[in-house]
Order: structure tokens, then sequence, then C-alpha cells
């Protein structure tokens, strides 16, 4: 097996390592092979997407969900969840606020909640590219039918985010309750890229069970998938799901693991994500300083945000949109990048 440092050469230069170099190269962790991934991602992403960060508008649509994954704190088992769900005019009217203050993505959130159906989605798909034709729409719905995410596309769906939280059969069972399966998560993966969706995946970083043995699979997935985008960030446990008493990811390994894949594909859509701000205040810097180049700040209304709740302590819970816009682009701007009003989408390979 070749030295860390050979392994990070070979991986810049053919996009492309071995399951067995990937956990090698998560092994062998260390402050200084840290440092090298970052200046070679920020080197790499630089080449691709200069300065620029790219954001999108969250708005978080409803906290209902039919699923149980053992993680989340929306799951429907949870009966201290509170629930709520934003009418069509109200997301309408988070997007003409996100519109204002500089976003081009409006991506729509929500728990897996049958209320939002095709008949009630395309319309208000329909209204917002109306309103905003320059605008991406992104959804993030969870599983559906490939005839549902076939209408939601046609209506003006851009893009679609569903994580595939894992890349490994056996660690899905140990995240899912027994009714939703790995081969369906991956299924519908597939087709929303056939249909032509620029695709979002990702997975948690620490999440139960999950050892560098999985991590290299992850990334081995996400090689071989090519994604437009991967989100990842650190599992932190909610207090009312069975991983109560787990310990939360680490902020460190999820930066590694963002150098790792913005070598892996240099154009990579990366988001610094709001778990990562959660665990750690200057968390998304960090993020952003690894090699990611998204932010996604909330645009829900406020009153709404301290129930969508996926995981303990979430923060920008009681900020206004526009708040979290202005904070993000200090914190962006104050390391040196440029919070950038664009659609963001993938730049082409080199
Ligand atoms: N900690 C971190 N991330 C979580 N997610 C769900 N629950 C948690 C948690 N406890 C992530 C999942 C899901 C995305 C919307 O949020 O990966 O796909
Ligand atoms: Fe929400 Fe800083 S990003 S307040």
């Amino acid at each position: 097996m070749s030295e860390p440092l050979e392994l990070i050469e070979k991986l810049e230069r053919t996009h492309s390592l071995s399951l067995a170099e990937y956990e090698a190269l998560l092994r062998n962790r260390s402050e200084a092979l840290s440092a090298e991934l970052r200046a070679r991602a920020d080197r790499v992403r630089k080449a691709v997407y200069g300065n620029a960060v790219f954001t999108r508008g969250l708005v978080e649509i409803s906290s209902f969900c039919k699923n149980d994954c053992l993680y989340c704190g929306i799951r429907r088992s949870n009966g201290q969840a509170e629930r709520y769900r934003l009418t069509p005019e109200d997301i309408l009217v988070c997007c003409r606020e996100g519109w204002e203050l500089g976003f081009r993505t409006f991506v729509l959130q929500g728990g897996e909640d049958p209320w939002f159906s095709d008949e009630r989605l395309c319309p208000l798909l329909r209204q917002i590219k109306a309103e905003f034709p320059a605008c991406a729409v992104t959804l993030s719905l969870g599983e559906r039918s490939r005839e549902s995410y076939q209408r939601l596309f046609d209506a003006g769906a851009d893009r679609y985010l569903l994580r595939h939280e894992t890349a490994d059969p056996d660690h899905y069972r140990a995240l899912h309750p027994p009714e939703l399966s790995w081969e369906h998560r991956m299924e519908c993966l597939r087709e929303l890229k056939e249909i032509g969706y620029q695709v979002g995946c990702g997975f948690m970083v620490g999440s139960p069970g999950q050892t560098e043995k999985e991590l290299a699979k992850e990334l081995k997935f996400v090689e071989t998938f090519r994604p437009a985008m991967c989100g990842i960030g650190p599992f932190i446990p909610h207090k009312d799901t069975p991983f109560r008493n787990q310990p939360a990811g680490s902020v460190d390994l999820t930066c590694y693991l963002l150098s790792i894949l913005r070598l892996i594909q240099p154009n990579l859509l990366l988001p610094a994500t709001t778990a990562l701000g959660t665990l750690d205040p200057l968390g998304r810097e960090k993020g952003i300083l690894a090699g990611a180049n998204v932010v996604m700040p909330n645009l829900s209304p406020v009153e709404v945000r301290k129930k969508y709740m996926l995981y303990d302590n979430k923060i920008c819970t009681g900020e206004e949109s526009a708040q979290c816009r202005g904070c993000l682009a200090a914190r962006v701007a104050s390391i040196g990048y440029e919070l950038v009003t664009d659609r963001g989408d993938p730049a082409s390979p080199a």
C-alpha cells in the first residue's frame, strides 16, 4: 500500500482510488494530512469556481413525515415533534423574500408528507418559475415514484436532493426501519438522474455504526455515481430518537471528507451544512476552507423554524432570512471568499 501522501497525489491526478486506498487515507487521518488535502482541495476549487460561494435559500415546507428513520427528529414515531406544513402561498412568499435578498435557487425541503401531492406541487412549481424565470428550483422531498419525479421535473423543478444516507446496504438497515430499502433509495437516485435532474446525494458523518470501511464506500459511491452535488454533515443526536445517546460526528472528519470529495470531482457542489455550524460556531467556515462551495441559509418563516428539528440545537432557528443571508455573506467574506448572486449550476467538467 502506498504512503498516504502518494494516495493524495494519485487521487488528485486520477480522481479515483480503490476502496482499500480510500480506507487507508481515512485511517491515516492526521493534522498534517488534513492540511495537505485542504490546500490541494482549495487549489482545485479555485481553478473551477474561483472564490465564489453559491447560496441556496432553504424553505422547510413540512415537518410531517411518514417515515421513521432512526436518526431523525421528525420521524413519525416522535410524538414530541411539532408538526406544521406551509401552504403554497406561504412558500411563494418565502421565495419572493428570497429573490429580493439575492437568492437564485430555492430549495423546497420537507419530510415525506403525502399532502404535498403532485397536484399541489406542480402548480406551485409553475408559479415559482413564472414569477422568477431566472431561478433554479431544487426539491428535497424524499422518495417518490418515477412518474411523480417526472411530473415535477416537467413542471419546472431543476434539481433534486436525496441523500443516499449510506452506500452500504447493511449499514442502511441499521439506520432505518425494515420498510425502507436501500435498493429503492438507489433506484430513486438513478431515476432522478435519468429524468434529467441535477442530482444531489449525500450522507451523514459519524452516524452510528459507521467506520472507515463504510466511509470508504461512500467515497467510492460518489466517485462512480457522479452527482451534481453531495451534502455531507456530521450526525447530531436528537433527544427524542432511538439514537439520543449516540455521540455526534466530527467536524474535522467532515472537513477531511469534503477535501477528498473535491479532489474526486473538482466541479462537485459541496455545501458547508447547517449541521457543521451547529457543532462548531466556525464549522461552516472550516467546511468552505476545506473545499465546500455552497451554503444553504434558511428562508423558512421564523414561526416554523423551531419545528423543523432534525437534530438537537440546530442554529438559525430564531433568525430572519435577511439576517442569515447577511451573516453568511460576512462569514464567507471574512475568510476570503465571496457569496454570489447566481443560480450556481455545476461547472462543466474541465
Ligand atoms: N443529524 C444530522 N443530520 C441528520 N439528518 C437527519 N437527521 C439528522 C441528524 N440527527 C440529515 C439526513 C437527511 C437530511 C435532510 O438531514 O441525512 O437526509
Ligand atoms: Fe443564520 Fe448566521 S447563517 S444567523
